[in-house]
């Protein structure tokens, strides 16, 4: 999958752009503060309908204007033209100027898979960020998946609520909330079973990239689940016996929605043993697994931006990286540094230099 051709209205600090990429290699660079990150979010945006800056719809939209559009041509069997239209009430998006309505049928169509320097929180933060990572990367992958988990999320809501009316001391039994937990298993089991197979994929690859870039050594991820090798009947029981506590709490307490992601090192947890540096590749190697997985499932590359990926990284382990992405992959990296990149790359590439909101080609 590439995108062939971009058009900007109003987004952050472009009033107006118009690009065509290179199918391989695209570098943008320029200093720091003039765009080069806000370039590659328009794409990104424009898969996935949300930053991965995490950050609210309105502040794409240009300072001082009410709308931002992105538009992109992107060659997948067909050429597809996809757009994004942001203003002040929300967002809409099209397919060949015919509109979506639910973004659930627009996201996974683009497929993409971003390195950015916050990436490190995938490592160091709370389990949520990891699991908020993972729904993204299966959703892209299966378009069902995000049905499932919207789904969950639902019947986990209705259950909390339902939970909050019930006065402990009065409690027999209720079929409601037998039905609702019975539910919420079923949805719940499609979604550990999902998360595993990824999981189990990811240990195919993750530890054979992670020795390419940094040397011998024994990379893993392990899958923590409250369903782990799911027994229906043992799970009904769990939910048995924490009701008292959910009552008093109000909410669900056993789930797939407290589900969580370990870098495994050589045995040990790499969130607490690993250095900044371990741990940056360590999510290199995620990525460079991820974007096979892609492949193998989807039968096409995603598009590949690895943002300021060379900061903090020895120019060894930067060559290491480049080499290992395949030629066919549209990959997109923004930079300070263009000399860190070696010549045999920047003779394949087309070159963006930035300058305050404007883009020449090189
Ligand atoms: N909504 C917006 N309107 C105008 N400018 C914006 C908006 N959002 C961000 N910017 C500007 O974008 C610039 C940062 O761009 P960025 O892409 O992060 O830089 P870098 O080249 O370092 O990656 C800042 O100057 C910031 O003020
Ligand atoms: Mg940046």
């Amino acid at each position: 999958m590439k995108i062939q051709h971009l058009k900007i209205l109003n987004f952050r600090n472009y009033e107006k752009l118009e690009l065509d990429f290179s199918p391989n290699y695209n570098i943008i660079y320029g200093n720091n503060g003039v765009g080069k990150t806000n370039l590659v979010e328009s794409i990104y945006v424009l898969a996935l309908t949300k930053s991965f800056r995490g950050s609210v719809d309105k502040v794409f939209i240009m300072n001082n204007k009410d709308v931002c559009r992105i538009e992109g041509v992107v060659s997948d069997e067909f050429q597809t033209k996809y757009k994004i239209i942001v203003n002040d009430s929300g967002k809409k998006v099209k397919i060949n100027d015919t509109k979506i309505d639910k973004l659930s049928d627009y996201i996974s169509r683009i497929s993409i898979v971003l390195f950015h320097p916050d990436d490190l929180r995938f490592i160091k933060d709370s389990p949520s960020i990891r699991r908020k990572a993972m729904n993204l990367e299966i959703s892209q992958l299966h378009n069902i998946y995000l049905k499932n988990l919207n789904m969950y999320n639902k019947l986990v809501k209705q259950r909390n609520s339902y939970l909050k009316t019930i006065n402990i001391n009065a409690y027999s039994s209720s079929d409601y909330l037998d039905v609702l937990t019975s539910k919420i298993i079923d949805c719940g089991e499609k979604i550990y079973q999902s998360r595993k197979e990824y999981i189990d994929l990811i240990n195919d690859k993750i530890g054979n990239y992670y020795n390419q870039i940094c040397g011998i050594s024994d990379l893993k991820i392990e899958y923590i689940s409250d369903y782990k090798d799911f027994d229906k009947k043992k799970i009904i029981k769990k939910y048995k016996d924490n009701l008292q506590r959910d009552i008093i709490l109000g909410k669900t307490t056993f789930g797939v929605h407290h589900d969580d992601l370990k870098f495994k090192f050589n045995g040990q947890d790499l969130k607490d043993y690993g250095s900044e540096g371990q741990q940056k590749n360590a999510i290199i190697a995620y990525k460079l697994t991820e974007i096979d997985i892609f492949k193998q499932i989807k039968k096409d590359y995603p598009i590949f931006i690895l943002d300021d990926l060379f900061s903090e990284l020895d120019q060894n382990k930067i060559n290491n990286i480049l080499n290992l992405i395949d030629d066919n992959i549209q990959t997109f990296i923004t930079t300070t540094e263009i000399d860190k990149i070696n010549h045999e790359i920047l003779e394949k590439s087309k070159i963006y230099k930035v300058l305050d909101g404007e883009v020449r080609e090189d």
